[in-house]
């Protein structure tokens, strides 16, 4: 009788693990059209238009994580399918689904909300700040390429989320100033190209845990704060494409694992910090389009050894020919004079560029490849329209030449 007792455990293990999901929860999966294979979706099985974690709890299992791709423009998500849902959900995510309205209610229990190229279409319903500044136990926010409605402001949006530690709202809508105070311990912040204005608040430097802000493409204005050497965990810095002026803060100098680093595109002015050339972990450097000047204080191994540099459009910075070889063929930056000023200024190309700026916005390369890139394309395009020319006059002309041998045939 004994040596029985173990194997009916196994086996009553075997079937709770298999246990079925909870019978509403798989109505309402069918009901939004969610394919569910013997009738088990949980085997994180992905379709191609959604996935779907569940947990491992008994008699039933329960729905913990859906991820919504590539939406069906038929798909709607009314209270009633999400509602059975709703007690066990802990990630919801969207990814282009842009004719889908977003859901009036979701549960306040969500640890992680994203929505990518989602919510495009319907102008009345779009995601709202307030809607978003309901889910209190978020641990991950993320909106991308999706607008945000009334209330565009960070400060009501994060305002009860204290449990947040990445926050990415881009592509988007956002606006107004960064908030005051952050109640959370965020690790990794983008807020990347949206609308907000006035300057980096030190409420941000407070942020301890950061190891990755972005706030490229807003209009920030005023001075980096010396502050940022609080972000001692900090590895990515991306301040690029703003209105930021004065100098690089020497306290930049004691971020030790800092790996990422743009100011481009920005208002900066000064020297370029030659304490930047020590720090070891850097690998992506763009100082780009700024108004630094004087002699550039890096040397051909240090720039060698990043995987990314760029320098250029600062009209009175130059480099050094006897540290620097012109074969490094720095773009955009002329070499120095025995003074330190710029032997020639690349005011010639700069008007040539300027044009040229508000189109790069978008792009991260230097002036000069733009240029050089975009006249191929004209040449190209130019090419093509005399290749196709050349093609119909042939095609005419064979055309001709076919209908006047069979009239010559005809006759014969
Ligand atoms: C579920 O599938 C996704 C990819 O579709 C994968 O990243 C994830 O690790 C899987 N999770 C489990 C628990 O198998
Ligand atoms: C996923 O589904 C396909 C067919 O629908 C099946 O052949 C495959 O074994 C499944 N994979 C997993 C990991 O369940
Ligand atoms: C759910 O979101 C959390 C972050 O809040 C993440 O750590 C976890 O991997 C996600 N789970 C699934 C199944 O997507
Ligand atoms: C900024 O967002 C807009 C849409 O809001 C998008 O068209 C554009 O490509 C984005 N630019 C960058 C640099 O990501
Ligand atoms: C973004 O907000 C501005 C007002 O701040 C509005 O004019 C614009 O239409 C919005 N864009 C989108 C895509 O919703
Ligand atoms: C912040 O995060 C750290 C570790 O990531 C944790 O020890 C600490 O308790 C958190 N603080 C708050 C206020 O959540
Ligand atoms: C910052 O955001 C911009 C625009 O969204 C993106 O192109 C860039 O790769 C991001 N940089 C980092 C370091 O994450
Ligand atoms: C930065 O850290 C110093 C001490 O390490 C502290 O005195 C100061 O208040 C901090 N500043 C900000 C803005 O976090
Ligand atoms: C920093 O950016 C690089 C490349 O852009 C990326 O691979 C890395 O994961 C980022 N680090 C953090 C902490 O976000
Ligand atoms: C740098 O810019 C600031 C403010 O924009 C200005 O006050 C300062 O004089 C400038 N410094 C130099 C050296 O150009
Ligand atoms: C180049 O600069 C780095 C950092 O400043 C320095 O450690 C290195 O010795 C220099 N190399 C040469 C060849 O001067
Ligand atoms: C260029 O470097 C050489 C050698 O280090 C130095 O003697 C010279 O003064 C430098 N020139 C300028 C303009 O800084």
């Amino acid at each position: 009788m004994k040596p029985l007792q173990p194997l009916l455990l196994l086996l009553l293990l075997a079937a709770v693990s298999a246990s079925p999901l909870y019978p509403k929860q798989l109505k309402a999966l069918q009901s939004l059209n969610i394919p569910t294979p013997t009738n088990d979706p949980c085997n994180n099985n992905s379709s191609s238009s959604s996935s779907i974690t569940c947990d491992d709890a008994s008699p039933y299992r329960h729905i913990t994580s859906i991820s919504f791709i590539n939406c069906s423009p038929k798909l709607s998500l009314t209270y009633k399918t999400l509602k059975p849902l709703s007690k066990s959900l802990l990630n919801l995510s969207f990814t282009n689904c842009p004719s889908l309205s977003p859901p009036h209610h979701l549960p306040i229990t969500l640890r992680s909300f994203s929505a990518v190229s989602s919510f495009l279409h319907n102008r009345r319903s779009r995601l709202s700040g307030l809607f978003l500044a309901r889910l209190i136990n978020l641990q991950t926010l993320k909106i991308s390429s999706t607008p945000i409605s009334t209330s565009r402001r960070l400060y009501v949006i994060l305002g009860n989320m204290h449990k947040l530690t990445s926050l990415t709202i881009s592509n988007s809508n956002l606006s107004g100033l960064i908030p005051k105070s952050f109640h959370s311990n965020l690790t990794y912040i983008d807020l990347s190209n949206s609308s907000l204005k006035g300057s980096i608040r030190t409420s941000l430097t407070r942020l301890t845990n950061l190891k990755s802000l972005n706030l490229s493409h807003n209009s920030l204005s005023g001075q980096i704060p010396n502050s940022i050497k609080n972000l001692t965990f900090l590895q990515n810095l991306s301040l690029a494409s703003n209105k930021l002026s004065g100098t690089i803060p020497n306290t930049l100098s004691s971020i030790p694992e800092l790996t990422h680093l743009d100011l481009s595109k920005n208002q900066l002015n000064g020297t370029v910090p030659s304490f930047i050339s020590e720090m070891k972990n850097l690998k992506h450097l763009n100082l780009a389009d700024n108004s630094f000047h004087g002699v550039l204080p890096f040397n051909e191994s240090f720039i060698k050894n990043l995987n990314f540099f760029e320098i250029g459009g600062n009209s009175e910075l130059c480099y050094n020919k006897t540290v620097i070889p012109t074969s490094l063929k720095l773009e955009g930056v002329a070499p120095c004079d025995k003074y330190g000023f710029p032997l020639w200024s690349p005011s010639e190309k700069e008007e040539s560029l300027s044009g040229e700026n508000d189109y790069g916005d978008y792009g991260g390369g230097g002036g000069n490849e733009k240029m050089t890139e975009k006249k191929e394309e004209h040449n190209g395009s130019n090419k093509t329209l005399f290749g196709l020319g050349i093609g119909l006059f042939s095609l005419v002309f064979l055309i001709l030449f076919l209908f006047y041998v069979a009239k010559r045939c005809r006759w014969i």
